[in-house]
């Protein structure tokens, strides 16, 4: 069965039978993490956005490794101009890698990168990622607030559903309990808080709230923490 191991914020790596697909790497600097950026060793690396907070440590890591980065195709064509394989694709795509597939889907928020310069750049639209792996469906919203085509991503069929919770930024508690009832995924692990003020979030509270209010199971990762997806 496959592993979700939580890294703090929205950093997760989905490990199955010799394949490691690390999402959204924000090691360097997020507070939470629990693990250092050169301990992670992955085979692919998936990014839902641009934002520093999810693109993190992605190309030091693929340096290192030589593991592609499969993300949005504009922010994969800024990516692979600092020297890293990319894929770019968009969505509604399906892109296949070594044990696994990431297909593309709309997430409403934005994504912006800060250059060298200090001038902000737009590589690109933000998405979430349906990655499907040692027959799991594991659906990582990014960052994105509640959308009715969630109804669309909820006939996948879904074993997880890892949503951001944190509000702010994203939807909070309330919305991705709505999000959730779209979804019907069989699990639900919240993430994008409690990583700094603007996003600290009773992560308990959602997880009664949620089983409760639709037929999901609540699953709560402390930043290290694993889980068998079941
Ligand atoms: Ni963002
Ligand atoms: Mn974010």
């Amino acid at each position: 069965m496959p592993t979700l191991r939580y890294f703090g914020h929205s950093a997760f790596e989905l490990t199955h039978d010799g394949t490691v697909a690390l999402i959204d790497p924000f090691i360097t600097g997020c507070p939470t993490a629990a693990v250092s950026a050169d301990e992670l060793n992955p085979t692919v690396i998936l990014i839902t956005h641009a934002h520093a907070d999810h693109v993190g440590d992605a190309v030091p890591i693929a340096k290192r490794t030589g593991a592609p980065i499969i993300t949005i195709n504009e922010l994969a064509g800024y990516l692979g101009q600092q020297g890293v394989e990319t894929i770019g694709a968009n969505h509604g795509g399906t892109v296949a890698f070594e044990g696994g597939t990431v297909k593309f889907t709309p997430a409403w928020h934005s994504s912006t990168i800060v250059d060298d310069d200090g001038a902000y750049v737009a590589p690109g639209v933000p998405a979430g990622l349906i990655v499907t792996l040692g027959e799991k469906k594991v659906y990582f919203a990014g960052d994105t607030a509640l959308f009715l085509d969630m109804q669309l991503i909820g006939e996948e069929e879904l074993d997880v559903a890892v949503l951001p919770i944190g509000d702010h930024y994203t939807m909070g508690p309330s919305d991705a309990i709505r999000a959730a009832k779209f979804l019907r995924a069989k699990a639900v692990v919240p993430c994008h808080c409690n990583t700094f003020g603007l996003i600290e979030q009773d992560t308990e509270a959602f997880k009664k709230d949620l089983e409760e209010k639709t037929p999901s199971k609540g699953v709560i990762l402390a930043p290290g923490q694993s889980w068998e997806i079941a």
